[in-house]
């Protein structure tokens, strides 16, 4: 496979707000390419790769953590975060990935568990046996469990308490997730000094971004429910003036799953900043929630609600990644009606989600997976995709937990789907090899291969997504319309006169839900008499109505982006 990238300038674009116009794409070390045979997947791997990325429109990677580590919670148990999990490669070989992906113009934005730490880590196994030493306060001790009784327990499929007896040191550790991932203390300076020194150790190799694992947890309350307690928020603010100061143009993202106005407050404020970007958790739900009720009304609701956030930061929005589709953020009465169209099988279900990949999710619909793309790429906020998705790649539930969704990346019809020359039964995890997702058909090879295959129209819809600031840097106005399976907004940019192309524009984003064709009257005033042009194929669409109405008919499940002219006249 070879794959033509454009010319670019070797290194960075110097830009503050990179994070605001950039595609991000999750990827598992472990799952994308094993270039040693060995049959897990490693760094020299993903850097063989990287023009494959560039080519797809990639402006930055996510990589979810290549710590040493166990792997008993898929690396988010770390046992040292200055080390490289061996089988994945070395410190040397990360650094060269930073270089090979800042040659492209890629930004590496790495996961950083802060929270807590495998039960394997040195800390631990000290604090444990040694309770007056120096680490004797790192982690949350108590004579009790009974401390903290309103902190709700997150992994409920496998934990029945957030605390657990350890019989070396016979006292109780709490933990928010598993109970090998015991919980930092941070009312403890040296912990919180480690977590500094941490970031800054990345952040000398010159990683760009960190994603700051369940970051609502860091500290604990007897009065709350330890979530976002005021000393987490006042340590994330202690962290990003280090990062402005320090490492200038670096982001923090911030993985909260909570509901909008709590997410926000990870932003703080203009004056005393916290992160650049939190992830969604509230919208995604609902775009899958709209795909099979055919109804917009949630979606439209949680739309209008999203609070007001500081000027830098943004959101990053997504439909999948290596959890589970979690569904907290949705009522009990959806939560129910989801599970039944989604997760019909119980070994669908993991914790309070789904965890399924996104094509499985939508039956494999091709009309499905643009509209759900096309909303990903047009919502605010900078789309994150998840690996493999981009091919419409299956799950295996047969596997345990969240290894449904982390099967090795399917790239060709050969053995091992060409992650891996290893015994087949030497991989990590089975390739896909179902009915419909059968690596033998789903791969990037004869994807490549078919010029109207996912693949290149989610590349396409990357390519104009890019070519249109607005998406990454504008305002949303949410529009009313006639029909319930219909969402319409629109996004406005003034531009900012300081970078090339960086224009001003208005698009008018429309998708309809429902299984039938439809016409819809929508409310677009303020932009009255004003000519529409399709932002694919530049086609001529109704002219918006004197008074601010129009009328289009959308086939099922399609969308459009239109261009907002001016009044009587292309523009
Ligand atoms: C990660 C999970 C992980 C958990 C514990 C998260 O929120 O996304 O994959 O199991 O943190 O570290």
């Amino acid at each position: 496979m070879s794959f033509t990238a454009p010319i670019t300038l070797p290194g960075l674009t110097l830009d503050l707000h990179w994070y605001k116009r950039s595609v991000f794409y999750e990827v598992m070390i472990r799952s994308f390419v094993d270039s040693n045979g060995d049959g897990t997947g490693d760094l020299q791997g993903l850097i063989s790769r990287l023009d494959y990325l560039q080519w797809l429109g990639v402006d930055a990677l996510w990589l979810p953590p290549f710590y040493q580590s166990p792997l008993r919670d898929g690396g988010y148990d770390v046992s040292d975060f200055r080390a490289v999990l061996p089988e994945f490669g070395t410190v040397d070989e990360f650094r060269e990935l930073v270089t090979k992906a800042h040659e492209r113009n890629m930004r590496i934005v790495m996961d950083y568990p802060l929270n807590h730490t495998s039960d394997q880590h040195d800390w631990f196994q000290q604090s444990r046996s040694d309770p007056e030493g120096p680490y004797g306060d790192y982690y949350v001790w108590s004579d009790t469990d009974d401390k903290y009784k309103d902190i709700r327990i997150i992994f409920v499929d496998t934990e029945e308490s957030n605390w657990t007896f350890d019989p070396i040191r016979r006292q109780f550790f709490f933990h928010r997730f598993f109970s090998h991932q015991p919980d930092l203390n941070f009312e403890n300076p040296a912990v919180r000094e480690e977590v500094a020194n941490i970031v800054r150790f990345w952040m000398d190799m010159g990683v760009d971004g960190v994603r700051l694992d369940a970051i609502p947890y860091l500290f604990e309350s007897e009065e709350g429910n330890g979530e976002g307690e005021p000393p987490t928020h006042e340590f994330i603010k202690e962290l990003r003036s280090m990062v402005d100061l320090e490492y200038p143009g670096r982001i923090l993202i911030a993985e909260a799953n909570q509901w909008p106005r709590e997410v926000a407050a990870f932003f703080g404020t203009e004056e005393e900043p916290e992160c650049h970007m939190a992830f969604d958790f509230p919208v995604m739900p609902r775009i899958f929630y709209s795909l099979r009720s055919q109804q917009s009304d949630e979606l439209v609701r949680i739309l209008s609600e999203t609070t007001d956030i500081p000027d830098g930061a943004g959101w990053g929005v997504f439909l999948r990644n290596h959890d589970e589709l979690t569904l907290e953020m949705v009522s009990e009465e959806y939560r129910q009606a989801m599970y039944g169209w989604y997760a019909y099988d119980p070994r669908m279900r993991s914790n309070i989600g789904i965890r399924r990949r996104l094509a499985p999710l939508l039956d494999n619909s091709r009309a499905e997976l643009e509209l759900a793309h096309a909303i990903l790429f047009s919502l605010p906020g900078s789309p994150f995709l998840y690996y493999g998705d981009e091919i419409g790649m299956g799950d295996n539930i047969w596997l345990p937990d969240r290894d449904s969704s982390r099967t090795p990346m399917q790239w060709t019809p050969d053995r091992n789907a060409g992650f891996s020359t290893a015994d087949p039964g030497k991989l990590f995890l089975p390739v896909v090899q179902s009915l419909v997702y059968n690596y033998a058909q789903i791969n990037v090879e004869s994807q490549l291969a078919q010029s109207r295959s996912l693949l290149h129209w989610v590349r396409n819809v990357i390519h104009v997504r890019k070519a249109h600031p607005v998406f990454g840097l504008g305002t949303m106005r949410v529009l009313s319309t006639d029909h319930e399976s219909v969402l319409a907004f629109v996004r406005s940019y003034e531009g900012s006169g300081t970078h090339f192309g960086d224009q001003a524009e208005d698009v008018l984003c429309v998708f309809s839900f429902a299984h039938n064709p439809v016409s819809v009257t929508i409310d677009v005033t303020g932009h009255e008499g004003a000519a529409l042009y399709d932002l694919f194929g530049g086609g001529v669409f109704p002219t918006i109505n004197e008074d601010g109405t129009l009328t289009l008919t959308l086939g099922t499940q399609s969308f459009y982006w239109l261009h907002i002219g001016s009044a009587g006249g292309r523009s």
